[in-house]
């Protein structure tokens, strides 16, 4: 067998948000989205193929995931031996590098690495272009993973017209995200489920119209730098999706009493004149959007109800690189 092949992606939040899909088993989604990818939250992904195989061998953060978790895995692996033509399997070791148990390890940074990983490890040649479009089939989020910066997902209406595309990979101006790590007590509703439950609320279809209509004022906000346009774009556009979880049939919530909270705690920071907005996904963690100077000013509002290790300051982060 071969030397493995080791990829590595971080995590991005979207600011335009991904939340519906068109259609189901190529995943093209309903809207465009725009994101940043993390410095701090990132997965490595090493793949093997092995001709003594009978099956590929998965392990998740040196656990041996059972022959039922691996179906997504599996089905994903599927696509790249038809690609490469080849029927063999592979050993395929991935661990995620996140402070505490953030529940920021996404199947955004994961895909992203394992579509890297598996398709140099298997002779194939692709563009960033054809790694976005691959790493899609495994995640939506994870077709904007493999850049870095800012990041824009072209929704598209085929295999081969949805994919990402860098707007800025060298963000040379101190935008921050602090993540608000709260407690996760609550029965996870996964994104896959979740948004598919969303396309049941009447409020459907003005979400996606809305999700369209936020993308150009949000690239120009990013072109100018101009925190107070991209945290009130964000933090609309992520009101707007999650108002669709409520107004589903059956209504859920990502929310619970920590996220309101939070979003109260930014609230007050900024009738306090302070440039902070808030972005919520598939979970009850907080993301404040912000700039590197009013951080430490922001961190000291929020540590009487978070503890230190809830707060996670990440910035800008690079797209798919091979160690
Ligand atoms: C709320 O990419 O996890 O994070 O395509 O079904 O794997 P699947 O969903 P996933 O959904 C991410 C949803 C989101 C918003 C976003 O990242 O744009």
């Amino acid at each position: 067998s071969q030397t493995p092949v080791i990829a590595k992606a971080h995590t991005n939040i979207a600011l335009v948000k991904y939340w519906g899909k068109a259609d189901e088993h190529l995943i093209l989604p309903t809207n465009d989205s725009i994101s940043m990818t993390l410095d701090h939250f990132y997965t490595t992904t090493s793949v093997q193929f092995d001709a003594q195989l009978a099956a590929d061998d998965i392990i998740l953060d040196g656990i041996k995931l059972p022959t039922d978790g691996q179906q997504r895995i599996r089905q994903f692996m599927d696509l790249v031996r038809q690609r490469a033509h080849t029927d063999l399997f592979a050993h395929i070791e991935t661990s995620n590098h996140v402070p505490t148990t953030a529940g920021l390890a996404s199947s955004a940074s994961g895909f992203a690495a394992l579509a890297g990983a598996a398709a140099k490890a298997a002779g194939l040649n692709l563009t960033r272009r054809e790694l976005s479009q691959l790493a899609r089939r495994g995640s939506g989020s994870a077709t904007r993973s493999i850049f870095g910066g800012f990041v824009q997902w072209h929704a598209g209406h085929d295999d081969e017209s949805s994919f990402a595309e860098p707007l800025d990979e060298k963000v040379d101006w101190p935008i921050r995200m602090i993540a608000i790590v709260v407690s996760q007590d609550e029965k996870k509703i996964g994104s896959r489920h979740g948004m598919k439950q969303s396309q049941t609320s009447p409020f459907f279809n003005d979400w996606v119209k809305q999700a369209n209509a936020d993308i150009d004022p949000l690239r120009t906000a990013l072109l100018k730098k101009d925190i107070n346009r991209v945290g009130s774009i964000a933090e609309h556009n992520a009101m707007c999706m999650h108002a669709t979880t409520l107004s589903a049939t059956p209504p859920f919530t990502y929310f619970n009493g920590d996220t309101i909270k939070a979003m109260q705690l930014i609230n007050d920071l900024r009738s306090l004149g302070l440039n902070c907005y808030y972005t919520m996904d598939a979970g009850p963690n907080v993301k404040v959007i912000c700039l590197a100077d009013e951080v430490d000013a922001i961190l000291d509002h929020l540590r009487p109800a978070f503890g230190n290790d809830q707060l996670v300051v990440a910035k800008p982060g690079p797209g798919l690189t091979y160690l």
